[in-house]
């Protein structure tokens, strides 16, 4: 079988030549191209009551300016009709009012310097904490409750409460927003983009230009990163795009440079969290009563379902008989927040892993014990606070147990209280963190997937499936389950490009669910063609199909020696006028969710890991660096395990740089850009890179771990490792708390720049 077979990435010799085409790639194929520009006003809110135009036109090169009075259907851009297209009021510091085409980008960069926006300024909300105190929300305030809160305080023999704030994320993935559409020999629009849902790209164009969604496909070649930042935002672009096609007859393109990415677009949710917790005379959860808010931005766009699974991950790895936990998204004027990898899973299981790190020296307990004290245990039918029984218990305390072998924790830890007793200034710690994430889009009707596979007469085969490439390795994974399923070595399979006019009505290529859903619709179709090859072979063969099996390209009946080879086979049934193309379909059974109530089963499975994290830090600077990181993680029977070690690498090394790195900053002040992004290009925003990675990295794979029921026994793993990299904050945490005396409670900023890390030293050698 070739699943299950370390393979390289199937674009792996394209991206480190160069030769990989993306999205703006193509227009240096395509003729007669205009550029789109936005025209961003750089006001954090105001209502627009002038938009002059023609001085954009009388610039050389300028073709036309698109304005809302263009838009011939709804000028709309987002699910939740609360995203205007071309906007009357501006709603952060940067909103696009307008877009110039241009016959060369300079043009339509100078065209859109020359339009003319007035406003009437209004006040503007920039932080959470503004938002918050002037009781600005939008969208749903759910409440998750489970067993009785107050009765669960009673019981504890030590209460405590607290607060905390932590930053979102910038996506920066490499290839910034980018769309091209046409109008094609037919008539259609025919748009490329760097979308992670091109089924809802289609959706929004062609409401925008008030045709059906057959007159629209979307594609999507490759992207370039995606992270979750091309799961919605994309759409009302590549929407600007396709009207621009429209009204011109020309094709358009638009590719953001970096600083109108980061300040256009939308980024990972920041959070204010305020909690109280009740434990036992052990340090067991008793009881705990939060609330979480939500950063939404402008717009809700993805934010309510973001806040729904930061409810249902603030348990995380823990059991919680007692809980109240209130969510609602504060309404800023920034851009609007929406998917990134985790998709609020990570915030929610940052408040409780930040609360275990606070509260262990408050209780005397060492934070790897009062952890392992709190984890879901087997036999015991201990359920989610939402209600759904955990699965796999034991395999917290599995992968929990190798990471300890494996880091060898026990003799570390005492070279470790060596080294600080020797080193007043530089103290290092070692943190061990464990993860339970789970799998499945909460709303259960995204949980299907389609694929459409041909078989050509020589043999060879095509597969076509609704899941979107953004170097996660998908097209790589459905290569291999299509070659395994029919039989066949993996360089006779190709794969076409995403298209919504060969898999409609597809889900995002999200929550982590990409490999799950279209695996399970490519495995379908091609078990329709194997059934139907297999009878053409048993009559070949002089078997029954039920004793035919394909290996390798050549069909065998058994007990027999005679044999059939794959293109052989293909002829046949062509011949016999057997149908070679299938289309496949998944959908995950045994979900169910009630979003109203919040309660139900909304996940297949979960996803579990542990990582122990060593960090040095340096006392008079706050600087520290990543000595060693060891993983076990679970991702079922991988499906190609050189390309799910990639993934737990990656998500790992950026979710360290949220928690420690990646330090978004608006103006907060006064003056007339408050709401200005300042961190907008790498010179202000620090990325983990390659001085960041840990100086030793160890990633296992769980052994033996398959998974019933997912496709060849996997598991998802695109964003579950992401929150691995809680241990590297909480051992900064531990490493600051090493420069106090014993029992030091250290509050940490997130993110734990090295800044913040100085601070929190200093906090614990005044002893506070
Ligand atoms: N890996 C790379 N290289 N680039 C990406 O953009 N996105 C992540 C993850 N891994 C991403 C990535 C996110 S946010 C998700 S949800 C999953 O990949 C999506 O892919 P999958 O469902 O096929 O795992
Ligand atoms: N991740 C997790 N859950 C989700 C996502 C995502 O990107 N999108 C919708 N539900």
């Amino acid at each position: 079988p070739v699943v299950g077979v370390p393979v390289p990435h199937e674009s792996a010799f394209q991206h480190v030549t160069g030769t990989a085409l993306y999205t703006d790639d193509l227009v240096y194929r395509t003729k007669d191209v205009l550029h789109a520009y936005p025209v961003q006003v750089m006001r954090a809110r105001g209502r627009i009551t002038a938009l002059r135009t023609e001085p954009a036109l009388a610039v050389p090169g300028v073709v036309r300016v698109l304005t809302g009075a263009d838009v011939p259907g709804v000028n709309d851009a987002g699910m939740k009709h609360d995203e205007p297209l071309f906007p009357d009021e501006v709603m952060f510091h940067g909103h696009a009012v307008a877009w110039v085409l241009g016959e060369t980008l300079e043009a339509a960069r100078l065209g859109a310097a020359a339009v003319e926006v007035e406003l009437e300024e209004l006040p503007a909300l920039v932080t959470l904490e503004e938002a918050i105190a002037a009781g600005s929300y939008h969208g749903a305030r759910p409440v998750m409750e489970t067993g009785d809160v107050e009765a669960g305080f009673a019981d504890s023999a030590h209460v405590f409460t607290g607060e905390f704030r932590f930053s979102g994320q910038e996506h920066f993935y490499l290839e910034t927003h980018a769309s091209l559409a046409q109008i094609d020999e037919n008539g259609q629009v025919f748009i490329q983009s760097s979308t992670q849902h091109p089924s809802e790209t289609q959706e929004i164009v062609a409401h925008v230009l008030g045709v059906p969604s057959h007159e629209v496909t979307v594609q999507c070649l490759r992207m370039g990163g995606g992270f979750g930042g091309k799961e919605m935002q994309p759409h009302g672009f590549a929407a600007v795009a396709a009207l621009g096609a429209k009204l011109t007859g020309r094709p358009v393109r638009f590719r953001f440079n970096r600083t109108q990415d980061m300040t256009m677009s939308g980024k990972r949710h920041g959070f204010h969290a305020t909690w109280r917790i009740g434990f036992d005379a052990d340090g067991r959860i008793q009881a705990l009563d939060a609330t979480l808010t939500a950063d939404g931005g402008w717009s809700l766009d993805l934010s309510e379902p973001v806040l729904a699974r930061a409810l249902c991950h603030i348990d995380n790895t823990y059991w919680i008989p007692n809980a109240r936990v209130a969510g609602r998204i504060a309404r800023t004027n920034t851009v609007s927040n929406t998917a990134f990898r985790g998709f609020g899973g990570p915030q929610g299981m940052l408040v409780i892993e930040d609360i275990m790190g606070r509260c262990a020296p408050r209780l005397g307990l060492d934070p790897m014990e009062l952890r392992e004290r709190n984890f879901y245990r087997p036999g015991q039918g201990q359920t989610t606070p939402y209600g759904q029984p955990v699965t796999q218990p034991e395999r917290i305390s599995t992968v929990w147990r190798q990471v300890k072998e494996n880091a060898g924790i026990a003799d570390r830890r005492r070279e470790i209280a060596a080294f600080n007793a020797a080193h007043p200034h530089t103290k290092r710690a070692l943190a061990l963190t464990g993860i339970k994430f789970g799998i499945s889009f909460n709303l259960t009707a995204f949980n299907q997937g389609g694929a459409l596979v041909l078989i050509y007469k020589d043999g060879s085969v095509l597969i076509n499936h609704g899941g979107t490439e953004m170097g996660q390795g998908l097209h790589t994974k459905m290569m291999q389950v299509a070659a395994t399923t029919l039989g066949i070595p993996l360089h006779r399979v190709r794969l076409a490009p995403t298209r919504t006019d060969k898999v409609p009505n597809t889900s995002a290529t999200a929550a982590s669910s990409g490999a799950d859903l279209n695996g399970g619709a490519i495995k379908n179709a091609c078990e329709q063609l194997r059934e139907r090859l297999l009878r053409v072979a048993a009559t070949r063969l002089g078997a029954n199909a039920s004793d035919v099996r394909i290996v390798e390209g050549v069909a065998r009946a058994l007990g027999s020696d005679e044999e059939l080879d794959w293109d052989d086979l293909v002829r046949t049934a062509y011949f016999q006028r057997v149908q070679l193309s299938a289309a496949g379909f998944y959908r995950t059974e045994g979900l169910h969710w009630d979003a109203k109530s919040f309660r139900g089963s909304p996940f297949k499975y979960f996803a579990y890991g542990a990582a122990a994290t060593e960090v040095e830090v340096d006392g008079f600077t706050g600087a520290y660096r990543i000595r060693r990181v060891d993983i076990v993680h679970d991702v079922g029977d991988s499906l190609s395990p050189m390309i799910d070690i990639g993934q737990i690498e990656g998500g790992f090394v950026q979710g360290a740089g949220w928690l420690t790195l990646e330090d978004l900053r608006w103006d907060t002040g006064t003056g007339p850009h408050r709401g200005r992004l300042l961190t907008q290009a790498a010179s202000t925003y620090k990325l983990p890179s390659f001085s960041e990675m840990p100086e030793e990295f160890n990633v296992t794979l769980l052994r033996n771990a398959g998974e019933e029921g997912a496709v060849y026994g996997s598991k998802a793993v695109g964003e579950p490792p992401l929150m691995l990299a809680f241990s590297v904050r909480e051992a900064l945490r531990q490493a600051a708390a090493a420069f106090g005396p014993d029992g030091t409670v250290v509050e940490l900023a997130s993110p734990a720049t090295p800044e913040a890390v100085y601070w929190a030293v200093e906090a614990a050698r005044r002893g506070e």
